[in-house]
């Protein structure tokens, strides 16, 4: 067994103790019944289970929870789909997703729209030119796979989301 004390959503939780061999995804969807995150491939190929890691820099990334050990999350404090929307209003990529019909089963959507936050908040810090937009959302969100084949949509929910808010996110907007 293993101490496990670590911040979710802006919530703290434990220290309490876990398997070893808990993986981080079965912490979260069985231990506390965040069942958001999902379990895709089980192999670190997907990134359907992908959570969102605040580091103490004020940077943030992604890392997949399917094979992860619960304990190597130990001190660290992370965001998962639920801790998106507030006092039930969703942000305005939780509404693009939706206006742009992003997805269709569903199952990869808390990966990509944990990492397309990730973007929108490392180009509100560091914006990119309007030139490099395409390249710099396709280099982000790489890696996640949707088995719907929703890949353009998702794409185009994140370039409208930025191109809405130019002088946020893009050099000389
Ligand atoms: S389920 Fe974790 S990467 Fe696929
Ligand atoms: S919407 Fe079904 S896997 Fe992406």
């Amino acid at each position: 067994m293993t101490q496990l004390a670590l911040t979710i959503n802006g919530r703290a939780h434990g220290p309490m103790d876990v398997r070893d061999d808990l993986t981080m995804n079965d912490f979260l969807r069985e231990y506390l019944g965040m069942t958001g995150t999902k379990f895709g491939c089980g192999a670190a190929q997907c990134l359907s289970c992908a959570v969102i890691v605040d580091l103490p820099d004020g940077t943030s990334h992604t890392e997949p929870t399917c094979i992860a050990p619960a304990a190597s999350f130990d001190g660290k404090t992370i965001r998962t789909i639920e801790g998106h929307a507030e006092n039930g209003q969703l942000t305005v990529l939780q509404k693009a997703f939706i206006e742009h019909f992003a997805f269709q089963c569903g199952y990869c959507t808390p990966g990509f729209l944990n990492e397309g936050q990730v973007l929108l908040e490392q180009l509100a810090r560091t914006p990119v030119a309007r030139a490099d937009l395409e390249k710099t959302i396709a280099d982000a969100l790489d890696g996640h796979l949707c088995r719907c084949t929703g890949y353009v949509k998702y794409h185009e929910a994140v370039r409208d989301v930025i191109l809405a808010d130019p002088h946020r996110f893009l050099k000389g907007g």
